[in-house]
């Protein structure tokens, strides 16, 4: 199938004959970062900011980027070529590679491993979107380094089960002392009195991309906004919760253990935010090459 050619070090080829060894470090350590990169026809959704975060992970997990970006831009411009399609992303994955011995020690003459695929990702209609979330809030338990893009996701994991256990579709975190963090895949928002707020980046949540384009979005279309702790009392009063990310794109939550979100309906900001959104990303599909 030519919708299943994926990338992994240095080669193209179909997804079944694809394989890494049982040593690598992604696998025995969940040694490794990753990127999941939106793609509108042919333009990848905020590429620059992508790659800066992918740069940024590798630093703090002290590893060495493998490629430049502009290798970065000519492996997914060739990938997408050899998966054609609309609505996509690209899933990208560096691990620290193989070792011989199962080994904490990092030892930098090993070379890492560079995985990247196609997603196909179908366009949620806006009736399906207006449905919204429900959700619960959760202990948030992870480390002090969830600004890294690590595919190290045990606990985000162990947290969306809860959600799953409490019959609802997703979990909002909360750290100990109440200060709300972010979803176990997205970042929050929420809108009180009109203006809209997030908590600023920190080690305790991830700088999303998406995150960063709905401030953007508001700020050019003078919609008032702040970017501040939030509480867990503030989430609980809010007039509008949203959660954010690549593949999620902006979704209202409209209900949080048990209660309903004001009624219970998508809220006016939210109408604004993803009409403008969704105006954002027909201009890049309509932006050619
Ligand atoms: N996740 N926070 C967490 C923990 C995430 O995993 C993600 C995205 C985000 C939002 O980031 P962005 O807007 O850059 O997608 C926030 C991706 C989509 C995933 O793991 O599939």
């Amino acid at each position: 199938m030519t919708d299943n050619t994926v990338y992994l070090n240095g080669a193209y080829l179909p997804i079944e004959q694809a394989s890494v060894s049982v040593m690598d470090r992604g696998f025995l350590f969940g040694d490794s970062v990753y990127e999941v990169i939106p793609v509108f026809g042919r333009n990848l959704l905020r590429l620059d900011q992508h790659l800066q975060r992918l740069k940024n992970s590798l630093t703090l997990a002290s590893m060495q980027a493998p490629m430049s970006d502009a290798e970065w831009k000519q492996l997914f411009k060739t990938l997408l070529e050899k998966n054609p399609g609309e609505d996509r992303a690209i899933y990208l994955q560096v691990t620290r590679g193989v070792y011989p011995k199962r080994d904490l020690a990092i030892k930098p003459e090993h070379k890492a491993t560079v995985f990247a695929m196609v997603i196909h990702v179908t366009p949620v209609p806006m009736a399906v979107l207006e449905k919204g979330l429900r959700t619960v809030t959760v202990d948030d338990f992870r480390w002090h380094a969830c600004n890294i893009k690590s595919t190290s996701l045990i606990a985000n994991v162990m947290l969306r089960q809860q959600a799953s256990e409490a019959e609802v579709s997703d979990a909002i975190l909360v750290r100990t002392g109440g200060e709300v963090t972010e979803g176990t895949a997205s970042n929050v928002f929420i809108v009180r009195g009109g203006v809209i707020v997030t908590p600023p980046t920190s080690r305790h949540l991830l700088p999303g991309i998406t995150r960063d384009l709905v401030l953007e979005l508001a700020e050019q279309n003078a919609m008032p906004h702040e970017v501040r702790p939030v509480s867990l009392e503030e989430l609980e009063n809010a007039d509008e919760i949203w959660l954010t990310g690549s593949i999620r794109e902006i979704a209202p939550v409209l209900e949080l253990n048990g209660k309903a979100v004001a009624d219970g309906r998508p809220g006016p900001v939210w109408r604004k935010m993803i009409a403008i959104y969704q105006q954002h990303k027909q201009t890049l599909r309509n932006a050619g090459t």
